[in-house]
């Protein structure tokens, strides 16, 4: 990784391992975009891509005649009310009222490493492995600063980049939208990849032509929801999973978020993606500082697994911090699907002995343990065990644990019931406008997580707990998105701060959480995934993917998720069948073969098993263990096209010495004889000199397996069927 910097032409270039990202500054001031994409010789000249003919109908700025208009350059941060018409990147309110905004070049530097962004989460990475470009551009209308930084990595082809606005002026200004990410290309020959979805449904990846216009998905919910997720990827037309161009963009944030993507009359492409503008206006008074979150960025030549190894890789090695990031989770059993909130201390004793007897390690007790729960009607916020139900509890775990089992135990943490002595107390603290209708989901309220005293009292009740009850690992949950967004504790003028805000105070606590318990386990979860993101990625290694955990439905999900994301953040479970979500039953195998692609583990009533299920979750135990090691570290591959959403798919984790390897290939629905094709399992990612045996003695070169590959067809004959294969290289 190398940061080129040639002052007198005010030329900037970013160079990771296979990719040149450059800048220019142009001739109005303006900070314009050169180049991205496979590496170049910075040492040419190429000033004149940041030139620009006339365009009827374009305005250009003083001194530049009728060329070089901002509607028609490519801008790093495009300005507003300038002469750029396209969809801006920033936009800053002066005392005056005006909203004009032009940031110029004012002056750049270099340094190693990278700076945290404060209450943010953040990529991160030693002094020595990782350098920053800062490059500080000056609004003409206002003198406020923009400092744009650019961060490169040691083995990596990812680039971090922020924005963090300084108000040295003496008036008091607002920010109305600041876009963590801009890239304008000068062509529109592009597919659009984007994950979309809906609760149970989370992360199906959508594929299709730019066309002109704006093409724009996102969240106006406060989170990151089930709908969507912060993050694309711009595909050459031709692109397949291994082979073509490919540029990915993804925001570490877990509130509302917008993914811009404008086609322009030109056929060129801007690609935007922040911080939702929808309700957003942050005061910024004079000597104060605002920080975007980060966005990610990365081009890959070689296809979409290339992007996706790039990614997870990035992900595990500077976004999660977690000391489990390379540890084999505890496999765990959730009472939820078990027993909803129907159970006491005798049950869940009986479900940790049987999950004891089957090799299982940690019990999860999820909803219904605190207050007065036994519906979702009541007491979230009292976060005080519900002796009546759990008798002592802390004789309960204690039990447990004697098992040799850990314990894990559920909260949502940003919520609050009517019904519980929490709102009693505090009505003040949710989130609403004082005296005017709310909106419930689930029967349930939303904390004002902006309000300092919220995030005190979670995190002193959810501590105490914690200190005083052997607890190794807590679901958080998030069971619905924020409406009647308006925090009672700010004025007027800040209200469009609270969403942001907001998404602070769950950092905030999250935070507070990992200094007091540095070992604790937090598995991520939003009404399954609807908060699956890089932000929270940086507190809880894992999160539960989804709430349909019907292993055939899990095919798409879990496979769009690794789009982005290492299949060591991806929660899976096996449970039972008939499905709760769909009603479908699957085999044993089929829904491991899901489960163990991810963290593992049970979800379901394990004390009802009978001697032969008994027996096959031994031997699912064996394989998560005998496995797992090369599923969170091993490079994974999608070794069909259409990330899951086709009849068939396969995929498969190849160990970095490339020694050892597994394949999981899976058939949705069966046809008959006539119509069936012949299905064939090419691999991906192998040696392609050395010899890999299958576990049944056959032996294939590894260019074989991969450029010609074996025969599944009588495998995946059957609906919901699938074949697992291991082989090792000699
Ligand atoms: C939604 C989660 O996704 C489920 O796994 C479960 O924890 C329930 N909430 C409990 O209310």
């Amino acid at each position: 990784m190398a940061i080129i910097c040639n002052e007198a032409t005010k030329f900037f270039a970013l160079e990771t391992m296979n990719s040149t990202y450059a800048m220019q500054v142009g001739n109005s001031g303006e900070l314009l975009h050169v180049c991205y994409g496979g590496k170049i010789d910075c040492t040419d000249d190429l000033s004149a891509l940041t030139q620009r003919p006339d365009r009827a109908f374009s305005p250009s700025p003083a001194g530049q005649g009728r060329s070089n208009s901002l509607n028609v350059l490519p801008a790093e941060l495009a300005g507003f009310g300038s002469g750029d018409f396209r969809m801006t990147a920033c936009r800053v309110k002066k005392a005056n009222g005006s909203s004009v905004t032009a940031p110029v070049y004012k002056s750049f530097r270099v340094y190693d490493g990278k700076p945290a962004l404060p209450g943010l989460p953040a990529s991160f990475a030693a002094e020595t492995a990782c350098r920053t470009l800062e490059i500080t551009l000056e609004d003409l209308f206002s003198g406020v600063e923009f400092l744009l930084s650019f961060s490169v990595f040691d083995n990596s082809d990812v680039i971090a980049r922020s924005v963090k606005v300084v108000n040295n002026t003496s008036e008091t200004v607002e920010i109305e939208n600041l876009m963590s990410f801009q890239l304008d290309f000068d062509h529109a020959d592009f597919d659009l990849l984007y994950p979309q979805g809906n609760w149970a449904y989370e992360r199906h990846i959508e594929r299709m032509p730019l066309h002109p216009g704006i093409q724009s998905f996102g969240s106006v919910r406060g989170s990151t929801g089930h709908q969507y997720n912060p993050g694309f990827v711009l595909a050459a037309k031709t692109a397949s999973e291994n082979s073509g161009e490919v540029y990915g963009a993804l925001l570490v944030y877990s509130g509302s978020y917008t993914a811009d993507i404008q086609v322009d009359a030109f056929s060129g492409t801007r690609a935007l993606l922040g911080i939702n503008p929808e309700n957003f206006c942050w005061q910024l008074t004079p000597g104060a500082e605002f920080h975007s979150p980060e966005a990610l960025l990365c081009y890959s030549a070689e296809g979409l697994n290339a992007l996706s190894a790039q990614s997870h890789k990035f992900i595990m090695e500077h976004i999660i911090r977690s000391p489990w990031k390379h540890a084999k989770r505890p496999i765990l059993v959730n009472n939820w699907e078990a027993t909803y909130f129907d159970f006491d201390d005798n049950k869940i004793y009986a479900i940790a002995e049987k999950a004891a007897s089957l090799g299982i390690e940690m019990l999860v007790l999820d909803d219904g343990w605190f207050g007065e729960r036994n519906d979702d009607n009541s007491s979230l916020g009292d976060w005080f065990v519900n002796t009546d139900k759990l008798g002592d509890f802390a004789a309960l775990v204690k039990r447990i644990n004697a098992l040799g089992l850990k314990f894990g135990l559920w909260f949502e943490p940003e919520m609050i019931s009517e019904k519980s002595k929490l709102y009693e107390k505090h009505p003040e603290w949710v989130l609403c406008v004082p005296g005017k209708r709310r909106s419930y989901a689930r029967n349930q309220l939303i904390l004002d997580m902006s309000r300092k005293e919220v995030v005190d009292y979670l995190f002193e009740t959810i501590a105490g707990l914690l200190k005083e009850i052997h607890i190794e690992y807590i679901k958080w949950d998030m069971n619905r998105n924020l409406t009647e967004i308006f925090s009672a504790a700010l004025p007027a003028g800040q209200q469009g701060e609270v969403a942001h805000r907001y998404v602070m105070g769950v950092y905030e606590l999250h935070e507070r959480l990992l200094q007091a318990f540095p070992d604790l386990l937090i598995e991520g979860c939003s009404g399954g995934g609807g908060r699956f993101d890089a932000g929270m990625l940086y507190y809880a290694p894992q999160i539960w993917c989804s709430d349909d955990s019907d292993a055939l439905e899990r095919i798409p999900i879990q496979l769009g998720t690794s789009l982005f994301y290492p299949c060591s953040s991806m929660g899976a479970h096996v449970s039972v069948c008939p499905n709760h979500q769909t009603g479908r039953s699957v085999s044993y195998d089929f829904r491991a073969a899901l489960a163990l692609g991810g963290t593992f583990g049970y979800e379901l009533d394990i004390t009802k098993f009978t001697a032969e299920e008994d027996r096959i979750i031994r031997e699912q135990v064996a394989a998560y263990h005998k496995y797992n090691d090369l599923v969170r570290e091993g490079r994974f591959f999608r070794l069909s096209e259409g990330f899951g959403r086709t009849n068939c798919a396969a995929w498969c984790w190849v160990s970095d010495d490339r020694q050892e390897v597994l394949a999981v290939a899976v058939c949705k629905q069966a046809r008959p004889c006539s119509q069936e094709p012949f299905k064939r399992l090419r691999f991906a990612g192998l040696d392609a000199g050395k010899v890999y045996t299958l576990e049944d003695g056959r032996s294939f070169h590894g260019s074989t397996l991969m450029n010609t590959g074996i025969d599944v067809t009588v495998a995946l004959s059957k609906d919901a069927s699938c074949v697992m294969l291991y082989l090792k290289a000699k």
